[in-house]
């Protein structure tokens, strides 16, 4: 395995019953590196000031290095400018605020939007939501025998009304890779916009907004090695004009009189109120570690030990693994149920060997129960895992047939 960064996330030291940690729920969140850690610490030993609101040396700074984090942001996504992204506090408020600033002007009744059966809740209920108020029709993309998005069936849903399609960019239960450029293409071929949640491709792929084509592009902080409470929205800048804010308040206005106010037109209308400055700017410093260590490097690594878990699970008869076929078609999300034992019994049994999975709907019920189960055992990997920590699980599954007698 190429990678080898376990000395960087002093949390990976820590014993759990007694077991060394080997954590795989990365899906869920990630772990944070010692530089991340490191800068909340500074942040507010030596610069805590509130953001746009000062002319004092803490006020200035503090500024300077929450924009610059902008910055940072755009040239990680490729996107054009600084002024394309926006700070929310997650991937669900990034897509809701979507939904409230451009969908609400842009979609009525009778209009569609798309989504596909690979979806996270973030990216369904919003949708099923503003579909239920508005009268617009909501369709969905279905999937292939190998938990692939159907191409064909996608291109039979699009027509003239489709005005919005909302894909992610990777399956938190099934790892399926979307070809987002593809879809991006078709979406625009009959005039719709397109939004991608990237909440779990960009963690692991190198993302470039500017190649794929799509109008938004949604991800959270806190799956890539930043604190929580950190999320992006990308808004291609020639929309950025048609959307109204989604909150009022301070900071997002140019003037304010006793009876109404005139908002300010750039990104800055999305982000009223005091900011999460501090995370964004350990956002930074995470962004900076991982290109310090390079996307391609890590989707390598994170392929491979994926290839490794696959294998060793695949051994087993009784272990029913839900991924594409196609090894290329998937990211490092490995969800499986073994005959007879409840997945919530087997997340139980991993932790008390100290590995720490997921078990349930994933926040992805409808894509869960299209699986044919009821919910489903998860384990994923990111770039400080290892093949020790594979063959660690691996034990823990052992356990878990003795206990449950289950015959291989
Ligand atoms: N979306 C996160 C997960 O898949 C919470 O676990």
């Amino acid at each position: 395995m190429s990678l080898n960064l376990q000395k960087d996330f002093p949390i990976l030291k820590r014993r759990v019953h007694g077991k060394k940690l080997v954590y795989l729920d990365n899906a869920a969140t990630s772990q944070k590196p010692k530089v991340v850690m490191d800068i909340l610490q500074k942040f507010y030993t030596t610069m805590n000031a509130n953001i746009h609101r000062g002319v004092h040396t803490l006020s200035e700074e503090s500024t300077a290095a929450y924009e610059a984090v902008r910055e940072k942001t755009a040239k990680f996504i490729g996107a054009k400018s600084a002024g394309e992204i926006v700070f929310t506090k997650n991937a669900t408020e990034s897509i809701n605020c979507v939904a409230v600033s451009w969908a609400k002007k842009n979609i009525k009744k009778g209009d569609e939007i798309i989504v596909s059966a690979l979806e996270h809740h973030a990216n369904l209920v919003p949708w099923q939501e503003f579909c239920r108020e508005t009268g617009a029709a909501l369709k969905i993309i279905p999937l292939t025998a190998d938990f692939l998005l159907d191409l064909e069936g996608f291109e039979k849903l699009l027509n003239l009304n489709t005005k919005l399609v909302c894909v992610t960019g990777m399956s938190n239960v099934t790892g399926s890779i979307v070809p987002l450029k593809q879809i991006t293409e078709m979406s625009r071929a009959v005039g719709a916009k397109v939004l991608i949640d990237a909440a779990q491709s960009i963690v692991h792929m190198a993302t470039n907004v500017s190649d794929i084509g799509c109008d938004f592009l949604v991800f959270s902080s806190h799956k890539m090695l930043g604190p929580m409470g950190v999320g992006v929205l990308y808004i291609k800048e020639s929309l950025i004009g048609q959307m109204s804010p989604y909150m009022y308040g301070g900071d997002m206005i140019e003037t304010v009189e006793q009876y109404s106010s005139k908002y300010k037109m750039d990104y800055a209308k999305f982000e009223a109120g005091t900011q999460n400055v501090a995370d964004v700017i350990a956002f930074g410093a995470a962004l900076d570690y991982l290109k310090k260590v390079g996307m391609n490097a890590i989707e390598k690594h994170d392929r491979e030990l994926f290839a490794y878990a696959k294998e060793k699970f695949g051994k087993f008869k009784t272990v029913k693994i839900f991924s594409p076929n196609n090894i290329k078609n998937c990211g490092p999300v490995l969800s499986f149920v073994v005959d007879g034992v409840h997945p919530h019994d087997i997340a139980s049994i991993f932790d008390s060997e100290g590995v720490a999975i997921r078990a349930g709907f994933h926040c992805a019920e409808p894509l869960v129960r299209r699986l044919g189960v009821s919910s489903t055992a998860r384990m994923s990997f990111y770039l400080y895992n290892t093949k020790a920590d594979v063959d660690t699980a691996v034990k823990a599954l052992q356990k878990v047939l003795k206990i449950f007698k289950v015959k291989n």
